[in-house]
């Protein structure tokens, strides 16, 4: 069996023309079969053949559809920030985009190399494509010293939505990030004269361990890296009023208040997985650590207040960054964990199980934070990025279908650990 047939299998009993024993079935029968082959097809990256048959790795039998406590319908989410890497990775985790109810993202940069000119973006677009052909991707450029205006111009011609920012040495692969923002004033022009977005990880870097005096100005670690940035975020966006500028990944009440206290060019994503940490969490498990790292329990109410408050400054951006199972758990090198959780497979379903945490998991709040708000701030349609209707599928949320969520996804060097994994998950299945 193909990639494309396995895809084509993804949850939904309109895709099961091709499996007689679907045909033949109940419907309870039908979406049994219709899981072991996700959860499957899952392990393995999109890339199982029905010669696996790994049957104690095969999850017990879900509750069938019928019988979840909840039913939510939505159109297809947005996830306006994703890592998916190149080449094997690429493969693993990109066809696990629509597993998370996804049908559009906003692609991360940060490749070795990283993706600096229009024509690279374009490329890796069209790669990702191929291995899910029903994605919209969107591609971005990494802000780089190689980049000027020209480039800019360049980009809005191509198609490039935006612009990302790293912070140098901060993250992965950022050792080509920025230093001085100032340095990049003329390029933030072009980009706000040609209506490209920039993308900021918001942090400082953190004060050097050997410097032992310890003095308040440069009293900087990993908790506090995203407060000390937000007077940049600030000040860029009081220079450049019409830039459009999104604080990717938003960690802490602090961050909310500022961009709530900004214009309405400036937003805020927030990921799942920082809906469900906190320090505590990352502080002994590298599969939740990430940066920004999730911080204190009223910094996660505040983002949960946020994400459900109906407010359209703050939308769905994942951050899933996969990294192999052995990076994270420190063998890679140099005995350290590396950054990112991966909730790609998962997407929706972890952001409505947060939500009902709250009491806000209805069809309005969840649609305006994963379905509205991001392709309105990037204008998806009037930009001609997305034809409105013509993805006619709908996505279907269910609580309480003993599903849980995959242990590894992808196989042996490759494997990658989604987020909870092994623990109980909301269900989601396409509709035609
Ligand atoms: O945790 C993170 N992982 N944060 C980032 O900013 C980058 C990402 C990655 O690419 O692994
Ligand atoms: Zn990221």
């Amino acid at each position: 069996m193909t990639l494309k047939d396995h895809l084509h299998l993804r949850g939904s009993h309109h895709h099961d023309d091709d499996s007689k024993e679907s045909k033949e079935s109940k419907e309870s029968q039908d979406s049994e079969s219709a899981a072991k082959k996700l959860f499957r097809r899952l392990k393995s990256g999109g890339r199982s053949s029905d010669e696996d048959s790994e049957t104690e790795e095969v999850p017990p039998r879900h509750r069938s559809d019928s019988e979840a406590e909840v039913v939510i319908e939505l159109p297809p989410a947005a996830d306006f920030h994703v890592h998916l890497r190149d080449g094997s990775m690429m493969e693993t985790v990109t066809p696990t985009i629509e597993n998370g109810g996804v049908n559009l993202v906003y692609v991360m940069p940060n490749l070795v190399p990283p993706v600096t000119d229009p024509a690279a973006a374009l490329s890796y677009m069209s790669k990702l494509k191929s291995l899910s052909p029903t994605t919209t991707f969107l591609p971005t450029l990494y802000l780089h010293p190689s980049i000027t205006p020209t480039t800019i111009a360049e980009a809005a011609a191509s198609g490039i939505v935006g612009v990302k920012s790293y912070p140098r040495g901060l993250t992965t692969n950022s050792d080509s990030g920025v230093l001085s923002y100032e340095s990049f004033y003329p390029v933030f022009q072009a980009m706000s004269d040609h209506d490209i977005v920039l993308n900021l990880h918001g942090e400082c870097p953190s004060t050097p361990a050997e410097e032992v005096g310890g003095k308040e100005d440069e009293d900087i670690t990993i908790l506090n890296a995203e407060a000390k940035f937000l007077p940049t975020l600030l000040s860029i966006h009081h220079k450049f009023p019409n830039l459009r500028i999104v604080l990717e990944h938003c960690t802490t009440a602090a961050a909310v208040e500022a961009v709530r206290a900004c214009g309405p060019t400036v937003a805020g994503t927030i990921t799942a997985h920082h809906l469900f940490l906190t320090i505590d969490n990352w502080a002994d498990d590298p599969f939740c650590f990430c940066k920004p790292v999730a911080k204190l329990p009223t910094d996660r109410a505040a983002l949960l207040a946020a994400a459900t408050s109906g407010d359209s400054k703050f939308f769905l951006g994942t951050d899933s960054a996969p990294h192999p199972k052995f990076a994270k758990q420190g063998r890679s090198g140099n005995n350290k964990t590396v950054a990112g959780v991966f909730t790609q497979p998962y997407a929706v379903q972890l952001v409505a199980e947060a939500f009902d945490k709250v009491g806000k998991a209805d069809k309005e709040t969840l649609e305006g934070f994963c379905c509205t708000f991001g392709r309105d701030f990037y204008k998806v349609k009037e930009k001609g990025i997305e034809v409105e209707g013509k993805d006619k599928r709908r996505i279907v949320l269910m609580k309480g279908l003993g599903e849980k969520a995959v242990k590894e996804v992808g196989s042996g060097d490759g494997a990658v650990v989604p987020f909870r994994a092994g623990e109980e998950v909301w269900s989601l299945k396409w509709k035609e």
